[in-house]
């Protein structure tokens, strides 16, 4: 897995920057979204947290597939992003917050649902370890994890362009593959669904996991 070389508040002020225009620069990922969602079937009643929920397009997704839906939140380093979200008027109205992946500042077993898209790749490899632990800690014991992100497998001739430019851009590429449903088995995860898709010639993984129980 290759390094992410910026820092957290570089990614926050990159994001700030690009949250009027993200949505439209990335519209290709909608159909990919729309599929890790209806993967994730979210239920009536559930609550949900979304991990790095960029302008919203994700929760919207969510919010008009789910009616019934008890409770939707989005966290994001963002706070512009979060703002973009805000401008979707989704119903039910979402718990929006301005906060750090790895450090979830949310009670433990409070979740239903988690839904990640394009976001993992973002972390430290020892952050995707804290990240994936606290999904498991805010999860209720039969919750599930729906994370939808490009591996580095098959290793085509796109994904080794894509990492070069992530080595030489680390702000704007700041995405990069990594091994999914390896971390995912690592840190107590089990995979349910797994699907394979490519966006611009890049393969995304779209999983449903639950919790490994002891
Ligand atoms: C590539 S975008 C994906 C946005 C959204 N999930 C989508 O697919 O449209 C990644 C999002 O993660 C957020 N992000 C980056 N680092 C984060 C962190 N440490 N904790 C929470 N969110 C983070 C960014 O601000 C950005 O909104």
């Amino acid at each position: 897995m290759l390094p992410i070389n910026r820092s957290k508040t570089q990614a926050r002020r990159y994001y700030d920057r690009i949250s009027s225009f993200y949505q439209t620069l990335t519209s290709s990922e909608g159909g990919i979204l729309l599929q890790g969602v209806e993967r994730l079937a979210v239920q009536p009643g559930e609550r949900l947290l979304e991990i790095g929920c960029g302008p919203g397009t994700g929760l919207k997704l969510i919010a008009e597939t789910t009616p019934g839906i008890e409770a939707i939140a989005g966290l994001d380093l963002s706070l512009k992003m979060l703002r973009q979200s805000q401008r979707k008027q989704i119903s039910p109205i979402p718990h929006y917050i301005q906060g750090d992946g790895a450090h979830l500042p949310l009670a433990s077993e409070a979740f239903d649902a988690l839904f990640s898209a394009f976001t993992l790749e973002l972390f430290s490899e020892e952050d995707i370890h804290r990240v994936l632990g606290e999904c498991r800690r805010v999860l209720k014991p039969n919750g599930r994890l729906g994370i939808v992100s490009l591996v580095g497998s098959p290793r085509t001739l796109s994904v080794r362009l894509y990492e070069l430019a992530h080595r030489l851009f680390p702000i704007a590429v700041d995405c990069r593959p990594i091994p999914v449903a390896d971390l995912l088995e690592q840190n107590g995860f089990y995979i349910q669904t797994a699907e394979k898709t490519l966006n611009w010639g890049l393969p995304v993984m779209i999983t449903v996991s639950t919790k490994r129980h002891y």
